[in-house]
């Protein structure tokens, strides 16, 4: 097993109803470059990422267009198309413009990104990569620090799993192009919307997902409150670095 060729593809196609603004968050500013261009820059810095594809929600199209022009100039790597409607649709309209540019081999491997965590860092990707060379999925995780509880509708205590082995996930998560392709050929539509996350189809198929270590601060933009935290958590990153 090896990794051969490395696509990305980065997930800007929500309409961020929670955070409740008119504006999607991946575009809002986050210091001096809107939220979704951060990753990006963070993800370009590794070579072995032949193409970087963004997937965008259709109305907000030429402002990503317009956006991507000011913060990263040309880059011949970087592609944008419009996403689909939901997170899994979006990943796979970009999984059609990869495929429509390139033959795709066993090895090939697509690195899927959220638009809205800012902060991963090359570490992270290389992790990923590297891994990606032992197994056919692989998540970013982070340990969680709160005891969960499983509630039922009426509010009661079903369960309390325990916290040992409990993670939450993050991004980039990584695949094999074609397996997880296959994977998702074999659901039907139902079934592929109930599947909110790209690793519970590999799962859903029988194939084992991997996981590396991920940061706290490599967090998912969500809230007003998630973005008031991620102004502090650039500050402290750029003094650090
Ligand atoms: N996403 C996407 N296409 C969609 C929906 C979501 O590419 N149709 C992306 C988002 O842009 C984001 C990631 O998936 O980078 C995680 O989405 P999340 O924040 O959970 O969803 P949003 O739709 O952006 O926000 P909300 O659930 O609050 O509406």
């Amino acid at each position: 097993m090896g990794v051969s060729k490395v696509y990305c593809a980065v997930l800007a196609g929500g309409s961020g109803t929670r955070m409740k603004s008119p504006l999607p968050k991946q575009f809002m500013m986050l210091g001096n470059a809107p939220v979704f261009i951060h990753s990006i820059r963070t993800l370009l810095k590794d070579e072995r990422i032949e193409q970087l594809w963004i997937g965008s929600n259709g109305d907000w199209l030429d402002l990503a267009k317009e956006q991507l022009e000011k913060y990263l100039g040309e880059n011949e790597r970087v592609r944008l198309c419009e996403g689909g409607a939901d997170r899994e649709g979006t990943f796979l309209k970009v999984m059609e413009g990869i495929k429509s540019e390139n033959d795709i081999s066993d090895d090939d491997i697509v690195l899927i990104h959220d638009a809205v965590r800012p902060f991963v860092n090359t570490r992270i990707i290389d992790d990923v990569i590297n891994e990606m060379a032992n197994c056919d999925a692989c998540n970013t995780v982070v340990p969680v620090n709160d005891t969960i509880s499983r509630v039922g509708a009426d509010g009661i205590v079903i369960d309390i799993p325990n916290r040992a082995e409990l993670f939450a996930g993050q991004s980039p998560q990584g695949f094999k192009i074609n397996k997880l392709m296959n994977a998702f050929a074999s659901l039907d539509e139902n079934t592929r919307k109930i599947l909110t996350d790209t690793t519970k189809v590999c799962l859903s198929q029988g194939m084992e997902v991997h996981t590396v270590k991920g940061e706290f601060y490599n967090f998912k933009i969500t809230t007003p409150y998630d973005l008031e935290v991620a102004t502090h958590v650039l500050a402290w990153i750029e003094s650090i670095l």
